[in-house]
């Protein structure tokens, strides 16, 4: 039995194809860096829904996605205290619950646009502001970091725009396939896309940039990094932002981000002194990891730098996970739609080790 489903094909895409040795991800045919350095998010929406929607022209593919942030705003409820008492993640997934299933292209931009929506204002109400209502006129990216009270010049919208991109869709990973199980049932994009946060939050797989802020934050210092990592693995932890059930070598979208924070720069938010604490922590565990797990080659993975260039655009690190989700959305709708399109309803079989009933 493949513990993990390791190495079983569940499913056929055109969306997208992940080498593990090479370190290549192909997102509809084109390479991850070039996705994240020349496409804005909606130009990477409209690439990965192609054939999946009858999507029209790309100006007005953002005009109505502006149009569904201005709707999911006027349509959000207040937040309540038990609601913030929520993590973000948390709070965010019960703001998406409440838009109806649907399986159309209306559906599918309430969706996305909810995600872009609500996490800035979760963030700030959180910290005890008032929301910013979203400006359909800006793009996508821009409009997000506006929202959230953010610089949002060309230089910051980039960055994110490159870091959209970047994650918008990774094979079948365990939140995308969460998303095909309840697509195979028939259930619509909602609740594809309930599932797709809910695998999403979790620390092995979306929920680790956070942390990598708190490793960082309690590493301080270059010189530090070697002891603390060694007392951390000492201790049977997980470093976080290292490893991948799938590459073999470092994760391509690490690089698409680092670029993208080098090129943000000292001005747009960049912070050089961090940018050098991270390369030194990234060294020293990687040594750390090559020397305890000869057999098993882990390297760095996409929340390393996920981490640092969202905080560089002034996201808080608790709410990382929602940010993952607003570009992944459109991923798990792009999945739920093939997955309806094609599939047939996913239903593996388990083995029972249990007791057996003694005769009597
Ligand atoms: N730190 C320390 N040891 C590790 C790490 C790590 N980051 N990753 C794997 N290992 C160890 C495992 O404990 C295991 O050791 P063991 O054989 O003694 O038990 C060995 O390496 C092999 O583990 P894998 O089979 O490669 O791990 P798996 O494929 O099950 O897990 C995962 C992959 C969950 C990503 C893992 O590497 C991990 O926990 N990383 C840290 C969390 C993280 O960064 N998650 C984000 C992933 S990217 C994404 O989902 C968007």
């Amino acid at each position: 039995m493949a513990q993990g489903l390791d190495g079983v094909i569940a499913a056929e895409t055109v969306l997208s194809d992940v080498d593990g040795l090479a370190g290549r991800l192909v997102i509809r045919g084109r390479d991850v860096a070039g996705l994240a350095a020349g496409f804005t998010f909606e130009q990477a929406l409209a690439l990965l829904w192609d054939g999946f929607f009858d999507l029209p022209a790309p100006p007005e593919l953002a005009l109505r996605l502006g149009r569904a942030r201005r709707a999911a705003f006027e349509a959000m409820p207040p937040l309540d205290p038990a609601l913030l008492a929520l993590e973000p993640i948390e709070a965010v997934r019960a703001l998406i619950a409440r838009q109806p299933d649907g399986g159309d292209l209306e559906a599918a931009l309430t969706l996305v646009a909810g995600a872009a929506v609500f996490t800035p204002a979760v963030v700030r109400a959180r910290q005890g502001l008032a929301p910013i209502a979203p400006d359909p006129g800006r793009s996508h990216a821009a409009d997000v970091l506006h929202m959230l009270g953010a610089p949002s010049g060309p230089a910051q919208a980039r960055a994110f725009d490159a870091y959209l991109c970047t994650v918008i869709d990774h094979g079948l990973n365990a939140s995308t396939f969460a998303a095909r199980v309840v697509a195979s049932t028939g259930a619509g994009l909602t609740s594809a896309v309930q599932a797709g946060l809910s695998a999403l939050k979790g620390p092995l797989h979306g929920g680790a940039p956070g942390p990598v802020i708190a490793m960082l934050d309690e590493i301080g210092a270059a010189g530090r990094a070697e002891a603390w990592l060694e007392a951390a693995l000492d201790r049977g932890e997980r470093l976080m932002g290292f490893g991948h059930r799938i590459y073999r070598v470092r994760d391509p979208r690490a690089d698409a981000l680092k670029d993208a924070l080098g090129a943000l720069g000292a001005g747009g938010g960049g912070d050089a002194a961090r940018l050098r604490l991270a390369e030194a922590v990234e060294r020293a565990a990687l040594r750390q990891l090559r020397r305890r797990k000869p057999d098993r080659p882990l390297d760095v993975n996409v929340e390393f730098y996920t981490a640092l260039l969202l905080e560089a655009l002034a996201f808080p690190p608790d709410a990382f996970t929602c940010v993952f989700a607003m570009a992944r959305t459109a991923g798990w709708i792009a999945h739920a739609r093939e997955q309806a399109a094609g599939g047939r309803l996913i239903r593996p079989q388990s083995l029972y080790i249990g007791p057996r009933p003694v005769a009597a």
